[in-house]
């Protein structure tokens, strides 16, 4: 207890961080005194709400009925809705619940009215909810986003996210998922910043200071839940919920340090992941958990583990049964358990028996309490009526905005032959593909608590835009080709726009894939559009990078417009019109070949560098480089790099270069810093991000770029997680992406 309020103390004195007042501890205590051992364990555990009875027909028969088609996801969607529900209220008002999950704001209502005046002790629910990237107003997928390399936008979009959140009763967002991903077959790459570490902390650090520090009112922030602690992103062959093997230096190095920003940001609590590490479930990993974590990282909140993870550790083949998997996990500082009630039904007897101190389940309950007092939830737990019936009206203009906004900037230029891009509005546009005309698609992986009609597809975006536009969906990820309407399209429009790529479905938790080139027939319906000979412009929507060799090399322009929330439309349209000059980069590289991944700009050296020789690090049957590499993207002008100076002052590195816009046209370009240290005691990658801003230039105009490396952060973690600073030869490599860069090399002594 010490410990933890010692935390939450020295916390204090920081602006903004979770932190409590001498008032709320006591408050704390004297609740924790007065708590019987069942309602501690109530507050450890987490439940959502049941069907009751559940359906007549399975749920996998209703699984296969969407498939073949007999129902469509939205009769299923409106089936669960309508569904009777049990949300457990007895076990609230008995104080057996410490948070539920769920967005509806008059549900939370009354759950909270039962936790508040019908328990003994008035302690209030905190209600978690799935708000990744967006709730009301979803933004682009953070895959997307990311790719703005913006940090303002990073807080300012889950400023929104907390705002909406709060307006329907959500006090806490399992968010932001801070997964570094290198393999694009697994499908939950979608939800991440992506491959690099760097990007990821400082988008960790966005994320976190937008959900949790404006404080100024309840009803604008809610605590973060990063995830998944740790290593998910590793999973093997990119294959969901796998095991995770790795050396101690690349779990420091790579996995861990955005988890490491996250909790210097303050973040108030951790989701654990679902799969082993090293042979040790996450869930009951008391060296991850306790002791980094809570010990070195300083969390200041709680734990949650994922869902019904606690239970699988059986299946895992740790625990050998409920009582065991529950009493691993506790020990371990798993504080709250997600879904599987073995916290409520197995703890009790566990502490009991003596198997569980109560010191253990103080310090979790100590932390849960925490998070409620901090979020304010005892004194305001409902959401006021006026809140609700504004949301039922409308989005508040500003967060449609920024959700346009956020659009613009995620969007990424790939490939933009003989000019084609942007499109004259005199043209006329012929506008192909099924998902073009999906306004429910443009949201992408894990959103909830969307209407189709704030959703803007990209028919309605160029129709919106003023565009002389035909429509043909023709074919869509899934299904075959619609012939008469191909036909038809091969015979309009002056320039033909085809929307490729994935459902919304296709990405996000379990849908990991061993072919990410574009499903279905839509290279065969491109193969067709190009033999007009018209113009063709691929705009790709998807949650993944995609292998599109053939694409790259058949379809003059493609721009990669991932899934980009409500705002979808409007932003594509601004950009193929060049109202907006796209500034977007990729956050992950784009292979060529599916059987390239996991591919990822900043691997380790090795002592056969793939080159001509055949007996190098490489496919005989692919190309070496990525097809699109980290930090890529083009725009509608072009921008010069030169001059690149590199010194050193006291504890810093001085670089700078010189940028020019040699083009027509404004834009906005990610300066990228990368280094290399070339000599070190362990492999180190062959370049890492270590710095970017965002420079706007005016046609023709100059400007120099500086950036100051604080040596410090040129180490690297070894084997025992020790930081260590090596004097030797460094590269530092300054460009528009991780490939095309300038160089100078630097001695360096620490
Ligand atoms: C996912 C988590 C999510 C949780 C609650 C799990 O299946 O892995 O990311 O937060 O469900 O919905």
């Amino acid at each position: 207890m010490q410990k933890l309020y010692a935390v939450l103390n020295n916390y204090a004195k920081e602006e903004n961080s979770m932190r409590l007042t001498k008032k709320q501890m006591e408050r704390l205590e004297s609740l924790l005194s007065q708590m019987t051992t069942e309602e501690k364990i109530g507050q450890m555990n987490q439940v959502s709400s049941s069907i009751v009875g559940g359906f007549d027909i399975p749920m996998s028969e209703l699984q296969e009925m969407i498939k073949d088609g007999r129902i469509s996801r939205e009769e299923l969607e409106e089936m669960m809705d309508k569904a009777e529900r049990d949300y457990h209220e007895e076990d609230i008002r008995a104080g057996l619940v410490g948070s539920i999950m769920g967005n509806d704001p008059k549900k939370a209502n009354e759950l909270q009215r039962i936790a508040m005046e019908e328990s003994r002790l008035g302690i209030p629910l905190i209600i978690g909810f799935d708000v990744i990237h967006g709730l009301r107003s979803v933004y682009p997928i953070s895959i997307a986003e990311a790719g703005s390399f913006d940090d303002a936008l990073f807080e300012e979009t889950a400023k929104m996210a907390a705002k909406e959140s709060r307006a329907y009763g959500i006090g806490w967002n399992f968010a932001p998922m801070i997964d570094v991903a290198r393999d694009a077959r697994w499908g939950r790459v979608s939800e991440g910043p992506g491959e690099d570490p760097y990007l990821a902390s400082r988008f960790a650090r966005g994320k976190v200071r937008g959900l949790q520090n404006d404080q100024s009112e309840v009803g604008n922030y809610v605590a973060a839940c990063v995830k998944h602690y740790i290593a998910y992103g590793a999973c093997e062959g990119g294959k969901d919920y796998n095991t995770v093997a790795m050396s101690s230096s690349q779990l420091h190095n790579v996995y861990l340090p955005p988890f490491r920003a996250a909790m210097e940001e303050g973040a108030a609590t951790v989701m654990a992941a679902f799969n082993d590490l090293n042979g040790i479930p996450c869930t009951v990993n008391q060296d991850m958990l306790r002791d980094t974590l809570k010990d070195k990282l300083g969390l200041r909140g709680f734990v949650v583990s994922d869902a019904n993870a606690i239970r699988e550790c059986i299946t895992h083949g740790i625990a050998s049964d409920n009582t065991d998997a529950g009493i691993k996990a506790v020990m371990a500082g798993m504080d709250m358990d997600m879904g599987s009630r073995i916290y409520l039904n197995e703890l009790k007897g566990a502490v009991e028996k003596g198997l569980v101190p109560m010191s253990v389940i103080d310090e979790a309950v100590r932390r849960i309490l925490a998070v409620k007092l901090w979020l304010g939830l005892f004194e305001n737990p409902y959401v006021p009526e006026s809140v609700i019936s504004l949301y039922e009206k409308e989005i508040p203009a500003e967060h449609i905005a920024l959700a346009r906004k956020a659009a613009e900037e995620s969007i990424v230029l790939l490939k933009n032959e003989n000019n084609i891009l942007p499109i004259k509005k005199t043209q006329k546009i012929c506008l192909v593909g099924a998902l073009a005309g999906k306004a429910e698609e443009v949201v992408g992986a894990w959103a909830m608590g969307w209407k189709v009609r704030d959703c803007v597809s990209i028919l309605d975006g160029l129709k919106n835009a003023g565009a002389d536009v035909v429509y043909y969906p023709c074919c869509g990820p899934e299904g075959e080709i619609n012939d008469a309407q191909l036909s038809a399209a091969c015979n309009e429009g002056d320039v033909i726009v085809a929307v490729v790529g994935e459902t919304r479905a296709m990405s996000g938790e379990a849908t990991s894939r061993t072919d990410i080139s574009l499903p279905g027939k839509q290279r065969e319906m491109l193969e067709k559009l190009l033999e007009t000979g018209k113009p063709v412009v691929a705009v790709l929507m998807n949650g993944r990078p995609m292998a599109i060799k053939w694409e790259s090399e058949n379809v003059p322009a493609i721009l990669e417009a991932w899934h980009l929330g409500i705002q979808m439309g409007n932003a594509v349209a601004d950009v193929l019109f060049g109202s907006v000059n796209p500034s977007g980069k990729l956050v992950s590289s784009f292979p060529a070949h599916s059987g390239q991944c996991p591919m990822y700009y900043n691997h380790p050296n090795t002592g056969r560098p793939a080159g001509e020789s055949k007996f190098t690090s490489k496919y005989v049957d692919a190309p070496i480089e990525a097809l699109y590499p980290f930090g890529y993207g083009i725009s509608y002008t072009k921008i010069k790099y030169d001059d690149i100076s590199v010194t050193e002052q006291n504890d810093w590195l001085n670089v700078s270069v010189m940028l020019k816009n040699v083009g027509d046209t404004e834009g906005v370009e990610v300066v990228q810093l990368y280094m290399q240290d070339v000599t070190a005691s362990l492999v180190r990658p062959v370049r890492e991000l270590k710095g970017y801003q965002r420079i706007k230039l005016k046609p023709k105009e100059e400007k120099k770029v500086c950036f100051s490396l604080n040596k410090q952060e040129m180490g690297f973690y070894d084997n025992s997680g020790k930081y260590l600073l090596e004097d030797g030869l460094f590269r530092i490599f300054v460009g528009g992406n991780s490939k095309d860069t300038l160089m100078q090399e630097i001695m360096v002594s620490f």
